[in-house]
């Protein structure tokens, strides 16, 4: 493989395929040949280009992670798909709807294995949940709900190119991490959202930049060459959700409450029962009902459902993590490369650019449906 983009995600890309085994981290490409031969130094990685096109070229790149800012990911991905190279594309698919659409189109031409990393699908209590709720055990969904929220924003001196729409795309904190929601809401309840309407706000609406800024999650600390700039784009958002076949629900987003770090939280409600995962406590499920004792479930391969025990490494007590989900979607899109990329055979739980689609026309439905002065917005159908 070749990764494009060597910087803060990047790193969980290059680990997770080295714990597969037998796959080759061949080359990275950067921002420039300077800081693509650190970055290639660092990690341990032979080849190092300045320019991407010239990794996609590389005959022994057979697959091509983008890991890029969003404002990148058209370009690069396009670019791979037309070398007919599989494509392994960090969230979210592109900066807008209409890209990623380009993108879901021109990988379906390519028939190579595009992969859109939602890697919370990869976490095996979040299977368990998805079974549980597939087999009927929760009824009828009435209501799902839930947050995700960080505080890494809150201080104005921190600035990431995601706040830039020229860079991020014209939404942040809805795209950045509202997107890894409602890709989750919508793949453990097998339900698809049909409509939203959103209050979004900028809550830290300037901000201060230093020529030497830093990458994702680090604050500015330099205290020459600070310039401010106005922010446009939401850092906090409320959005209600109308479900196909009627359940409600509704979403907090938000990158700018002091105290949550990555609590990514979702409930879902039936007529018999509930679930109920937290990202901060992966390693168990709650499961909760009327009238008899609710029940924490803890990640134990011996009593999980089949899918969840395949993403369970490590037996009862051994708590596993992050990484180790992140590890699992990449496993899986590996699996599917290695059966020729065939439609048929792409692992169930596995994202790919139709999601990533799919997750922009979301994007842009709640964007749309606050600018309209909060009002209901349908979700166009792919097309
Ligand atoms: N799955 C997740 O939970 C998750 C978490 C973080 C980031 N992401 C996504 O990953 C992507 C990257 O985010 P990040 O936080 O790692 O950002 P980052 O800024 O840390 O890294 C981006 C890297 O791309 C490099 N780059 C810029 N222009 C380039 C070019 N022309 N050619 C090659 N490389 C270039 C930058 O120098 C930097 O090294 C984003 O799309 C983001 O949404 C996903």
């Amino acid at each position: 493989m070749g990764l494009i983009g060597p910087g803060f995600i990047a790193a969980q890309h290059i680990e997770a395929v080295r714990r597969l085994g037998d796959v080759e981290v061949v080359a990275l490409a950067g921002s420039s040949l300077e800081a693509a031969r650190r970055r290639a130094a660092e990690w341990h990685v032979e080849r190092a280009y300045g320019d991407y096109r010239e990794l996609i070229a590389d005959p022994d790149v057979d697959v091509v992670h983008n890991t890029t800012p969003n404002h990148l990911h058209l370009e690069v991905s396009l670019a791979a798909l037309a070398a007919r190279k599989h494509v392994i594309s960090d969230k979210p698919l592109s900066d807008s709807a209409e890209h990623s659409r380009i993108l879901w189109e021109a990988a379906r031409r390519a028939r190579v294995a595009h992969v859109v990393t939602f890697n919370y699908r990869g976490n095996p209590l979040v299977q368990e949940a998805r079974s549980r709720v597939s087999r009927g055990e929760l009824g009828p969904l009435c209501y799902v709900h839930g947050q995700y929220l960080q505080d890494w924003l809150s201080d104005e001196r921190v600035y990431s190119w995601r706040l830039d729409p020229a860079r991020g795309g014209a939404s942040s904190a809805l795209r950045d991490i509202g997107s890894h929601w409602c890709d989750l809401a919508e793949h453990v309840t097998g339900l698809r959202i049909e409509a939203v309407l959103a209050d979004l706000s900028t809550v830290v609406a300037r901000r201060e930049v230093s020529a030497a800024a830093g990458g994702t999650f680090s604050r500015t600390t330099a205290t020459r060459g600070r310039r401010k700039v106005r922010i446009a784009s939401e850092d906090l958002a409320t959005v209600l959700l109308r479900f196909h076949g009627g359940a409600k629900g509704c979403v907090a987003v938000g990158q700018v409450l002091p105290g949550h770090k990555n609590d990514l939280q979702l409930e879902v409600n039936g007529r018999e029962a509930s679930v109920r995962w937290l990202q901060e406590r992966q390693n168990e499920l709650w499961v909760g009902r009327f009238g008899q004792p609710s029940m924490v479930i803890g990640k134990d391969p011996s009593i999980l459902c089949a899918q969840a025990a395949r993403y369970a490494h490590l037996p009862a007590g051994h708590q596993e993590g992050w990484a180790d989900a992140f590890r699992n979607v990449i496993a899986d899109a590996y699996q599917w490369i290695r059966e020729g990329a065939r439609p048929r055979a792409r692992p169930a739980a596995l994202a790919t650019f139709a999601d990533g689609y799919r997750s922009d026309l979301l994007v842009e439905a709640m964007l749309a449906s606050h600018a309209a002065g909060g009002v209901w917005r349908k979700i166009p159908l792919p097309g």
